[in-house]
């Protein structure tokens, strides 16, 4: 950690003021650092009191992503234990790749408070807007067949859910396959994608995004009747640290499941297209279906004129038709 975030570690543990001497001796660094990182912390947003004689207190942290206050919640060991936050990218999916594909760990987390070219499926942009959402990619090597890959997003859906439930008291829907939804509109959207040694098969990394709309705010036109944020739905307010730890901690607690699958139960229970009709889009044709089921595989189980079929997720995408 730098020295900026070791100093706000320090005041976030402290319930009364510390002096700059004290702080300075604590860290093994010299009073000018400390002083150095007070005046950075409050030029980005953070309130800290400097009392006469008795030294420095924190008084109120702006709507920031910090490493300390993810690190205060964290409990996951591995995913999500090393980490960078930046204030923008073009995309957390690529620079996460570009840093897997030159040896980054099993686990690195890479942030942003914005994204200018935030991406979805089918190459669909993401809406990022600076400090209200979470927009992040972990960098996984799990051992597996690429084909497999779906696997990790299923996974992840369910290991988000569960996080946005746990700092939020609203209910989390999955839509096949990367979608979360509260309330019947989109809250998260998930992008894992895959780079595979063509020889075996096998992944040789694969980057999952995670996009998460927090806090409360007004979406552009085209997307609010689509899309909503967690604090819009649940009238409080969430940290976004917090959130991301949660996160980290319940995709450790799932990870192991990979191979055996048993978070596919939930996904299921989890499901807003089971049993609903849906639109299905392939290519450019689009029809009608009724969604049976999903399978273990992660394909889904429609019913069409033509009869019951599996689709994968990277072949078709799906509008829900309202009961
Ligand atoms: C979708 O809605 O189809 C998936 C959206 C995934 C968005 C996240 S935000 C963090 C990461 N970086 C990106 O460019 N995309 C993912």
């Amino acid at each position: 950690m730098s020295t900026k975030n070791d100093v706000l570690q320090t005041l976030m543990q402290q319930e009364v003021a510390i002096s700059g001497e004290r702080l300075a001796r604590r860290l093994g660094i010299s009073r000018n650092s400390v002083w150095k990182a007070i005046e950075q912390l409050r030029q980005e947003g953070y309130v800290i009191e400097a009392v006469t004689n008795r030294g420095y207190r924190l008084v109120s942290a702006p709507n920031r992503i910090s490493q300390p206050e993810i690190e205060r919640w964290l409990k996951a060991e591995t995913i999500g234990a090393r980490m960078e936050i930046h204030e923008t990218l073009d995309s957390t999916n690529t620079r996460a790749k570009a840093i897997a594909a030159t040896g980054a760990p099993h686990g690195y987390l890479v942030i942003a408070e914005s994204q200018a070219s935030g991406r979805g499926r089918f190459g669909r942009p993401f809406f990022s807007p600076e400090h209200s959402g979470v927009y992040m990619t972990y960098v996984l090597r799990p051992k597996m067949l690429a084909e497999q890959a779906v696997m990790i997003t299923s996974m992840a859906a369910v290991a988000v859910a569960r996080a946005i439930e746990t700092v939020a008291d609203v209910d989390v829907k999955i839509k096949w396959v990367n979608d979360l939804y509260v309330n019947d509109r989109k809250v998260c959207g998930i992008l894992c994608e895959a780079s595979m040694d063509f020889e075996t098969g096998q992944l040789e990394y694969a980057v999952l995004g995670i996009g998460i709309n927090v806090t409360a705010m007004k979406f552009p036109a085209e997307l609010a009747d689509i899309a909503t944020s967690i604090e819009n739905e649940c009238g409080k307010s969430v940290s976004r640290s917090r959130l991301i730890a949660e996160i980290s901690n319940q995709l450790e607690a799932l990870y192991g499941q990979l191979e055996t699958r048993e978070f596919m139960k939930e996904s299921r229970e989890r499901s807003n297209v089971i049993g609903r009709e849906v639109e299905v889009s392939r290519g450019g044709e689009r029809f009608p279906a009724r969604v049976l089921d999903i399978d273990e595989s992660g394909r889904l189980v429609i019913q069409t004129a033509d009869g019951v079929s599996r689709v994968g997720s990277g072949e078709i995408s799906l509008k829900l038709i309202p009961d």
